[in-house]
């Protein structure tokens, strides 16, 4: 029996969430979003928070005095206590570095350690900002792409990686595990692999982790932390994704190297944190932990409905249950369609704001992303209305 529901329905207007703004999906996607529009793109989620995190932030605002704020020990203790806990990681206080959310801190580790002009590594289909980062500062994408067979099981590509960092132009590596939005948690002896090459050619390893808790019951996730190379490794960490706290923009980097700490701070100066975001963070990871194992057999159940109705009623998408992330990578190059078409189709006739995979490099064309981090009830009508779109395709 569950202590917490997921199948409570929220309406989140008039609460200038992005997920279900009107103005922002015209202005991203050019689509139509109408009053019944099922929004289930960007990736937060439409479950309530944990309770324990809800109400840390009202006991805070009850004190009165929103000021300035050292953080306390047990804001500390409780990133470090989280880690071993549920990832063997052996964090240290001085390695935690605050960051105002985790794409601000690739930008800044962009600015820090690179220059103008140098070589950055993603492995598309990859999340998008990752290569908006890079050209926005001005680096030079070099884009590993991930090697996909014909059951759309994703592989690295270690030869033309290597290759790529050999070049002395290249100078990080933004390696996402687990992979949004494939789905897919790298087995450890790949993240090793990618660790010693990056290494051996002074490549900055920059692991985006941030989805590492929301994974399926059988999988298992291995931190690049716990891995060898303390060189030239940063470990973004988050409680956003886990506790649906991505408005709160609140991410630990983990950085064993002194002299990168050094580095990166000299480039950003300090960065406050707020007293919510401290709270918040001390309840997720000290108070909401069975929380957390709820949402994920939530996430399983949502999983294996939508695996089970796609095989039965909608047999010509391709799709494979991504072993982390509440995001699903729906393949619907069967269809034919081109994708400007085929998401205004989703969006005009069945009322669905879908992404399309090209946003996630050249790679994902004739993908579909779909966040089904939503009540179960959300999803049965969402997929409802695919089928009744695409019945006669
Ligand atoms: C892999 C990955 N990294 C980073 C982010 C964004 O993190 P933040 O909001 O902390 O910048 C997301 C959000 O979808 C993500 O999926």
């Amino acid at each position: 029996m569950s202590n917490y529901t997921f199948d409570q329905v929220i309406d989140r207007n008039h609460t200038g969430a992005a997920k279900t703004s009107a103005e922002l999906i015209m202005d991203h996607f050019n689509l139509n979003y109408y009053d019944d529009t099922i929004s289930m793109w960007v990736a937060d989620m439409d479950f309530a928070c944990p309770p324990a995190v809800i109400e840390s932030i009202k006991t805070r605002a009850d004190k009165l005095i929103i000021g300035y704020t050292k953080p306390v020990n047990a804001y500390h203790d409780s990133i470090i206590n989280w880690y071993q806990r549920r990832h063997r990681m052996n964090l240290q206080k001085d390695w935690l570095v605050f960051s105002n959310g985790t794409v601000s801190a690739i930008r800044n580790s962009l600015r820090s350690f690179t220059a103008e002009g140098n070589g950055v590594i993603i492995q598309p289909p990859v999340y998008y900002p990752f290569e908006r980062e890079i050209q926005d500062t001005k680096r030079t994408v070099l884009r590993n792409n991930l090697i996909r067979d014909e059951e759309n099981n994703y592989q690295i590509d270690f030869e033309d990686f290597e290759a790529k960092c050999k070049n002395p132009n290249t100078k990080m590596f933004i390696y996402c595990n687990p992979h949004n939005p494939i789905g897919k948690i790298w087995p450890a002896e790949d993240t090793a692999k990618l660790l010693a090459i990056c290494e051996a050619h002074d490549v900055l390893f920059f692991a985006d982790e941030i989805h590492c808790d929301l994974i399926r019951s059988d999988a298992h996730f291995e931190s690049a932390l716990n891995l060898t190379n303390d060189k030239n490794l940063i470990v973004a960490t988050a409680v956003n994704k886990t506790f649906n706290v991505a408005g709160m923009h609140i991410t630990n980097l983990v950085i064993k190297n002194e002299a990168l700490r050094e580095q990166l701070a000299g480039f950003t100066g300090s960065i406050g944190l707020s007293p919510f975001a401290m709270e918040a963070t001390i309840a997720a990871y000290d108070k909401s932990e069975d929380w957390v194992v709820e949402l994920n057999k939530t996430l399983d159940d949502n999983l294996a409905y939508l695996d089970e109705f796609i095989k039965e009623k909608l047999p010509k998408i391709k799709f494979n249950k991504p072993a982390g992330t509440y995001l699903t990578w729906l393949d619907f190059n069967a269809y034919g369609m081109e994708e400007k078409k085929l998401l205004s189709v989703i969006a005009d006739e069945a009322h669905l704001i879908l992404e399309g995979g090209s946003m996630f490099g050249e790679a994902g064309t004739g993908f579909i992303r779909m966040n089904i981090s939503c009540p179960k009830q959300v999803l049965v009508e969402a997929l409802n209305r695919l089928e009744k779109t695409f019945a006669n395709r």
